[in-house]
Order: C-alpha cells, then structure tokens, then sequence
C-alpha cells in the first residue's frame, strides 16, 4: 500500500481539462466557417497536405462538441471543473483571416459556449491560435513568414477581446509557440516544406509571432487591466545522455531553442544567446523600433504542455525517439507509452522548477495525459472504460505537482490534455485516446459520438473535490 501524499494544493488551484477547436468542433464548414489548414491535413501533422477537405479526415466531424457542448460542459462540470481550456477557430471568426469584417454566427458559437460555462461555474481558458490558422493566409502569405500576419491577427485578436474580454480572464495567445521552429506548418502556417525554408525566413516568422503575442498583450491589458495573458510553450526538460560536457552543451543549445520563446515573452527582448546564433548565422532580422516597444508588453503568466522528457547527445549516432513534435533522443532509463512517447513523470517537477527560478512568473500546466488505447467494457450495464493504466499516469504526473509546490513554485492550475477523447494532432486517430471521457467513434469515423465516463472520470473528481488529498505516492517519487 502506497501512502497519501503530504503536499497540498492551493485552495486556489484551478482543476481541470483542456482541448483545440480542431480536434473537437467538427462542424468544419458550419455558420460560416472558413477551410483551417487542419482541414487540409488528415493524417495528422507528420502526414502530407491535401489541396482541399477530404472525406478521411476525422477532425472535420470531430467529437461533434459543436453542437454537444453543452452534454460535455455538463460532465466535465460533474468532474468538479473549475476550468476548462478550449481554442476559438479563427477560420469561424475570420473565414479566410484576412476579411474585413468577423462572422457573426461563429462569434455567437464562442457565446453559447461561454453562457454553459457560466451556468456551471467554470472559468474559461482560452486559446487564440491553436494549430489551426486560416488555409488562405498560409496559401496566400505564406503564413507567418509575412509582417501581414500581425495585422490580421490583431484584427482577430481585438474581435476577441471586444465580444468576450469582459466575460474570459485568462487568455492564451499561441498553442505552443515553440513549436514553429520544428513544425513550421502547423505552428506558422507556412507551406514552405522545411528543407526548403531558410534559416532567415524561419527566424523572421519567429519574430511576427512574438511581436503579434505581444502586442495581444497589451490590447488586452488596455482592453481590461484585469485580463490575465499567458504564452503557450511546448515544455521539454532535456537531459544529457552522458557525463561529457559535450553532450551538457548539446542540451544548453536545445535549451536556448525552446527557452527563447518565453525568454522574450516574460523579458521583452531577445536574449544574447540568440542575438549570438543570428549573428554566426547570417540570420538579419528586420526588426522595426516599434517592434522592439511592443515586445516590452510581457506576459503575465507563462503555461506549458508536459508529455515527456527527451536526451541531448553531441554524438552523431543518435538514436532519435518519438516525440511530441521535438524528437530528442531516447532515455534508456523511462519507458515508452504506445506511442512511444517517454514517461517521465519527475520531468514535470524539473520543468515546474525550471520555469519558475528562470521566469518567477505564474506558471499553468495546460496540457499533459496519457494518449493511449481504451477497451470499452459494460460495468453494471453501463459502457466503460477500465483506464487504471491513464489514473497511474496522471496520478504520478500530479504527485510531481506537489512536489514544485512545496518547492516554493507558483502553479495556478492543471487542465489534463484531451479531458473528453479528441483526435490526436499528430496522428489525426481517435485511437490515441487521453479523455476521462470515451467519445464512440473509431479510426475510420464510423461510431455514435455517444459519451461515456470511464473509470478515471470518477478518479479525477475526487481528485478535485478532495483538492489532491486523495493522490498517492507512485512509482514516479525520486
Ligand atoms: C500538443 C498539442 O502538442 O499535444 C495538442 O497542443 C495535441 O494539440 C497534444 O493533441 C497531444 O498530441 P497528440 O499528437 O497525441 O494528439
């Protein structure tokens, strides 16, 4: 028998679940709304882009949450929620981005789904741009490789906080913002293939994303100066695979590349590491005056995503791993889930740590899970699923939690990546599940969309209700 854990939460931590819009909504051509460039990617991230929406991808339907939002709202209420993180679509905002004027009946969606939220008490988390930017930017622009694309997203930006800034306190402006640099489609709406992008044009679009987060910022903050605004990174503790100091400086460079993005979000300024690398690499980026005042407008919270920890070596020999979107190299010590995604739950304690001695900023853990395949079981009638392997995973993952908190780190909530089973980015399955939910639909589409708790539904609203008194020690403990 495993002992309860001694570290308490917060009274005001704020528990609950997390989801995109283009893993959820379905509903791809409904009220208005305009082609995402996730319609035109049916397998996924790492799969090749169709010219326009193809029957076979499953995120066109979705789970339905556009026209069963307020069933789910009602069960993630059940759970205890007392926040739930979901994404506007900027195609049902602005169909193509760069239209004149919004689409009313895709702002009325997000209105609907506010009131529900409302009616159970559950504060919304929203995030602008999560993967999913109008087909016709990045076919017309290029996406963010074009300044253009600051003046489109502020348009957006400012729609948001007009309709919605008096009823939504924390806002996210880039689903992990990081992830541009290793996946410039998806991250930047780039149709550039990467080995063709140049290091100048990646670095510039690098450059209008952080200007446009920033300048989201501050006409948020002069919308409402109690609007919270955080920035988005994909976080990854990078371990040396070895002793040798060369391989410790592989993990400083990989490092940099993934600190520079909340680096400039909560200093306001490039840091010297990467002035350095443009300078040795010829990278000249055209930087206004008026850039450099926009950036001062720093985040006032840093959030994260949390799947795994990957190894650094400056041996040529790498054994790469599979990865969320940065590869790494494989940690002989961790094991695997299906996906081969490594499970480190510690990671989670180091990151937390990382952050906050680095940043002293707020920090929110809004994406973290299992993705893993459910067997569903009748228990007393009722369709189930016995997810003890997801309960585990997420109880260590907590535990670590616990861990930062006593530490002294400053963590204002937890919203588990896919609280009701969504389909996955990277692979566009639905078999890759994560929700405390089981959501009937298979790889191939067919299935009821009927919604069904599974064991860990019950696990997380005690978990919730009892404020993570009712969390065990688990094999992740140092
Ligand atoms: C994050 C993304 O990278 O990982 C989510 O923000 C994504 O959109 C999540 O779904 C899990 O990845 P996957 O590929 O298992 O869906």
């Amino acid at each position: 028998m495993t002992a309860p854990t001694p570290q308490p939460f917060p009274e005001t931590f704020l528990w609950g679940g997390a989801t995109a819009a283009n893993q959820i909504e379905g509903a791809h051509n409904a009220d208005g709304k305009g082609v995402s460039i996730q319609d035109v990617l049916p397998k996924g991230l790492m799969g090749p882009r169709t010219a326009g929406p193809t029957p076979d991808n499953l995120k066109l339907e979705g789970i339905d949450f556009y026209h069963r939002y307020a069933e789910d709202i009602a069960l993630f209420a059940e759970m205890g929620f007392k926040v739930f993180r979901f994404s506007i679509a900027w195609s049902r905002i602005f169909p193509n981005g760069d239209d004149e004027l919004p689409n009313e009946a895709g702002l009325a969606f997000y209105d609907r789904v506010l009131d529900e939220l409302e009616k159970h008490g559950i504060e919304p988390l929203v995030t602008i741009s999560h993967y999913e930017t109008p087909l016709a930017l990045a076919e017309k622009y290029n996406g963010w490789t074009s300044r253009k694309m600051i003046g489109f997203y502020e348009r957006y930006v400012r729609v948001l906080f007009d309709r919605y800034g008096h009823r939504v306190k924390y806002w996210l402006t880039f689903n992990e913002i990081n992830a541009l640099v290793h996946f410039p489609i998806i991250g930047g709406a780039i149709l550039t293939p990467p080995e063709e992008l140049s290091r100048q044009d990646l670095f510039q679009a690098v450059h209008h994303v952080l200007v446009a987060s920033a300048l989201a910022t501050r006409i948020a903050h002069e919308t409402r100066p109690d609007i919270q605004v955080g920035c988005m990174v994909l976080a990854i503790p990078v371990y040396p695979l070895t002793p040798d100091p060369a391989d410790v400086l592989a993990v400083l460079d990989a490092d940099h590349t993934n600190l520079l993005f909340g680096d400039v979000h909560v200093r306001g300024t490039y840091p010297g590491y990467a002035l350095r690398h443009m300078r040795e690499n010829g990278i000249e980026l055209d930087i206004t005056d008026e850039d450099r005042e926009i950036l001062k407008n720093t985040v006032d919270f840093v959030s994260f995503s949390y799947y795994m920890s990957i190894c650094e070596t400056a041996a040529p020999d790498r054994t790469t791993g599979e990865g969320n979107i940065i590869g790494g190299v494989k940690n002989p010590t961790l094991q695997d889930t299906e996906w081969g995604w490594q499970i480190d739950p510690v990671g989670l304690r180091v990151v937390l740590n990382q952050f906050w001695d680095r940043w002293q900023k707020p920090l929110f853990i809004v994406e973290n899970g299992l993705g893993a395949k459910d067997e569903l079981i009748e228990v007393d009638g009722r369709p189930t699923v016995n997810d003890d392997h997801r309960i585990a995973y997420l109880n260590d993952h907590l535990i670590q939690v616990g861990e930062a908190l006593a530490d002294g780190v400053d963590v204002l909530g937890y919203t588990p990546w896919g609280c009701i089973d969504l389909v996955s980015a990277s692979t566009a399955q639905m078999s890759k599940r994560y929700g405390f939910i089981y959501v009937d639909r298979d790889d191939d589409g067919n299935g009821t969309l009927d919604r069904h708790p599974k064991k860990s539904f019950h696990w997380y609203a005690d978990v919730i209700r009892s404020n993570g008194a009712s969390l065990r020690r688990g094999d992740g403990r140092p």
